[in-house]
């Protein structure tokens, strides 16, 4: 019966369609991005995810390095696309090259990655802690250096990506990296010094949503209501304020106060929140996750 085979990304009969067809209109289009991602743990992935996603940069023209034969066996038979343990002739002529290892990893890949480089290609550190002038002393080349913070929700084309560039970098190199990254998210530009706080408010941050969102959806399993369906209700509640804060351009306080008519329901939840200081709570957290993410940073 045809509707029992399941078709994956690696699917033979659906590349070939897919590069023949809807693949080729694509190309046309949009030029297809050639990345490579050293490091393919949960961020790397996110990032593999994303630009897969997108349509610009299709399966092909992805290569990964990881030392983890599991994550490289993995990434394969997930997204087709090709992997290695250690840095190849295949990182040449990649328009960008991702760096996403733990930041002590990240002295060895650039000692292994520099020979590989190409003056046309980008290197993009993803690494917490890890400053461009500690990249640009293991990278001598003319290669451009940018460093980001992005979070896990690059994955579904929906994350928040800060980046510092150094002084002297092209503008319009830095325009071309910009539009890369909007494939994974929304994108701003931030001063270097500030990348710990960023560190903690947008890397770390899915973390404290989803605090929030269980938070949420345990009120409601302690009121009767049934976990999944509770879950789903805090979730989409988040992702419904979040929409209209960033849409609408209205200030959080404002959408506190649209909800929060005189004497109702609502202002006596607030009340509760700050009798139990939830807002100086969520200020320390970040705070002490910023002081965590700079004592990360590597000497140079
Ligand atoms: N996770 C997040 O939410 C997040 C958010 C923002 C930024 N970041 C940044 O992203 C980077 C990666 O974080 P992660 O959470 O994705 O870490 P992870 O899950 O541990 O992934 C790192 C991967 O790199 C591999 N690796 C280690 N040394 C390597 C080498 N020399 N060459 C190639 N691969 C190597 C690791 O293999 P082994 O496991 O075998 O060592 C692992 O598979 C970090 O610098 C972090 O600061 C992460």
């Amino acid at each position: 019966m045809f509707n029992e085979r399941k078709f994956t990304h690696t699917d033979p009969f659906i590349k070939v369609v897919f590069n023949t067809t809807f693949g080729f209109w694509v190309s046309v289009m949009y030029k297809q991005l050639r990345v490579a991602i050293i490091g393919v743990g949960k961020m790397g992935e996110a990032i593999v995810a994303g630009l897969i996603a997108s349509n610009r940069c299709m399966s092909e023209y992805i290569v990964c390095y990881d030392i983890s034969a599991e994550r490289r066996e993995y990434m394969r038979k997930i997204y087709g696309v090709k992997c290695f343990d250690k840095p190849s002739e295949d990182l040449k002529n990649v328009d960008m090259v991702f760096i996403s290892v733990k930041p002590k990893d990240v002295p060895i890949v650039l000692s292994d990655i520099v020979p590989y480089l190409d003056r046309s290609s980008v290197l993009i550190s993803v690494a917490a802690g890890v400053s461009l002038s500690y990249l640009r002393k293991y990278i001598p080349k003319p290669i451009p250096i940018v460093r980001i913070m992005p979070n896990l929700a690059c994955m579904i084309r929906e994350g928040m990506i800060a980046y510092s560039a150094e002084y002297a970098i092209d503008p319009d190199i830095e325009r071309n990296i910009v539009d890369m990254l909007s494939l994974l998210g929304r994108v701003v530009k931030i001063d270097e010094q500030y990348m710990d706080v960023v560190t903690a408010l947008v890397g770390s941050g899915p973390a404290y949503v989803a605090f929030v969102i269980e938070a949420l959806a345990d009120a409601g399993v302690r009121l009767g209501i049934p976990k999944d369906l509770a879950i789903t209700m805090a979730a989409q509640t988040v992702l419904g304020a979040s929409k209209l804060i960033l849409d609408k351009r209205i200030h959080p306080a404002i959408l506190r106060d649209m909800v929060a008519t005189p004497g109702g329901t609502t202002v006596e939840g607030l009340l509760v929140l700050e009798e139990n200081a939830v807002k100086s709570a969520f200020i320390h957290a970040i705070s002490r996750a910023a002081t965590k993410a700079s004592e990360l940073h590597l000497q140079s």
